[in-house]
């Protein structure tokens, strides 16, 4: 591409009138790289439809341009043209042999056809090493970057980059290992660990639903594991690891599932009142983890329901009654119940619009479901410890 196109373009991005999506593109975790290693960025992206990918440097309140791939290849910025920089089209930045002066923050833009831009950050720490200098100096990297999980005095870390220049070997046979048993919220602890069985790992990355860990998440120094203590509710999902070296990369799965102690609230969401032939839907929700297995129940008899939601194509005067909507939770081993009255009227019976009274209900259904979801929320929030245990 032509500068002059380059610089517009920048310019473009640095205005705001493009759409930028808040989605994770990079890892978050500082990438670490012994000084005269190599630096090799791999984002979260695969395959991604681009126009160009732009990869910037910045320092100091400085932003440098280091390489953009467009449609006429890979253009490196004069700085870096002796720097082995290449950018692959999974927007994968590689720069050989780092000096201290690469020590900063290092920025993506993805542009697709459309104009709309992807963008991520990441901190890049280079690290001067024992063998270069007589103490070990950590460039601009303070003890608390490392990690939360060393209180004392945290080892010496002479262990990142440490293989490579030989030729990457292919990782394979990536297991993550989790906890077993029930996890309850507010009081139990989760250590998910990663290991690969071949090859030399340099990266690892470590997602909750394809998006970056809460921040209750401590990721150890040698990115190996992750703890989470105490898990919350919100700590359900799956979590993935992959690692990586230039070679390849390989990810393992595993899944939390957090449990709330208490009984969850029921809801039912029907009319109370309609009409012969209507159609009728009574809507039960319990926010359980696992999700609860339901039953119902009509005039004190069990239907053949086992769903959360219980319909009537066509009502029926006979309809009209009493409605028990049944949660149970297989693994509290504790149910909760609610009750909902329905009567069915003759056809046109009913006004065609809502009458103010069933408006009023909706709206006190609506307050209170808010309610029971703030409740439960907190209820959940209460359990976490004030002080943290490191
Ligand atoms: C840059 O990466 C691409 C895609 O992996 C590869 O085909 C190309 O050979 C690389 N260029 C250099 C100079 O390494
Ligand atoms: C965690 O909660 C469960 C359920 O209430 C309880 O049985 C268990 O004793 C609690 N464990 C601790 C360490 O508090
Ligand atoms: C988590 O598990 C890994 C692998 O078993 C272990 O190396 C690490 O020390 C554990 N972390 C904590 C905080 O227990
Ligand atoms: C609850 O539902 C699950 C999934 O449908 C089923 O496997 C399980 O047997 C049910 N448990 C009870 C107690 O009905
Ligand atoms: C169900 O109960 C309601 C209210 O008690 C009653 O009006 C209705 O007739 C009952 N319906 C059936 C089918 O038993």
């Amino acid at each position: 591409m032509e500068l002059p196109a380059l610089r517009l373009l920048l310019l473009l991005l640095l205005s705001s009138g493009l759409t930028v999506s808040q989605e994770d593109i990079l890892p978050h975790e500082p990438i670490k790289v012994l000084v005269g290693k190599d630096l090799s960025i791999q984002t979260l992206l695969s395959k991604p439809a681009f126009t160009f990918i732009i990869w910037n440097f910045n320092s100091n309140g400085e932003q440098t341009h280091v390489a953009t791939l467009g449609p006429a290849g890979l253009n490196v910025n004069d700085p870096y043209k002796s720097r082995g920089v290449n950018i692959t089209t999974d927007g994968h930045l590689t720069v050989k042999a780092l000096t201290p002066a690469d020590n900063g923050q290092y920025s993506i833009n993805v542009v697709d056809s459309k104009g709309s831009t992807k963008t991520g950050e990441i901190d890049v720490k280079v690290i001067v090493s024992q063998r270069h200098f007589s103490t070990l100096t950590v460039t601009s990297v303070h003890r608390s970057d490392w990690s939360g999980l060393c209180s004392a005095p945290c080892p010496t870390h002479d262990d990142t980059e440490e293989r490579p220049l030989q030729p990457h070997k292919p990782i394979s046979g990536v297991k993550m290992t989790g906890p077993s048993g029930k996890l309850f919220a507010g009081n139990s602890s989760a250590n998910l660990s990663c290991e690969a069985a071949k090859g030399s790992v340099t990266q690892v990355v470590w997602l909750k639903d394809g998006s970056a860990l809460s921040s209750r998440a401590v990721v150890a120094a040698d990115q190996r594991s992750v703890l989470i203590d105490p898990l919350q509710k919100e700590d359900n999902g799956e979590y993935t690891c992959t690692m990586s070296n230039a070679a390849s990369k390989e990810s393992a799965k595993v899944k939390l599932m957090v449990i709330c102690e208490r009984p969850e609230p029921v809801q039912i969401t029907a009319e109370s009142e309609v009409e012969v032939t209507d159609r009728v839907v009574l809507d039960c929700s319990a926010a359980s983890v696992p999700p609860a297995n339901y039953t119902w129940k009509f005039n004190g008899t069990k239907q053949p329901i086992t769903t959360s939601q219980y319909v009537i194509e066509k009502a029926v005067y006979s309809n009209t009654g009493i409605y028990t909507c049944e949660a149970y939770n297989a693994l509290t081993g504790k149910t909760s119940s609610k009750t909902h009255t329905i009567s069915v009227k003759a056809e046109g019976e009913l006004d065609e619009g809502l009458s103010d009274g069933a408006i009023a209900g909706i709206v006190i259904g609506v307050l209170a479901a808010v309610a029971v979801a703030i409740g439960l929320f907190f209820y959940c929030r209460q359990k976490v410890p004030v002080a943290s245990p490191y």
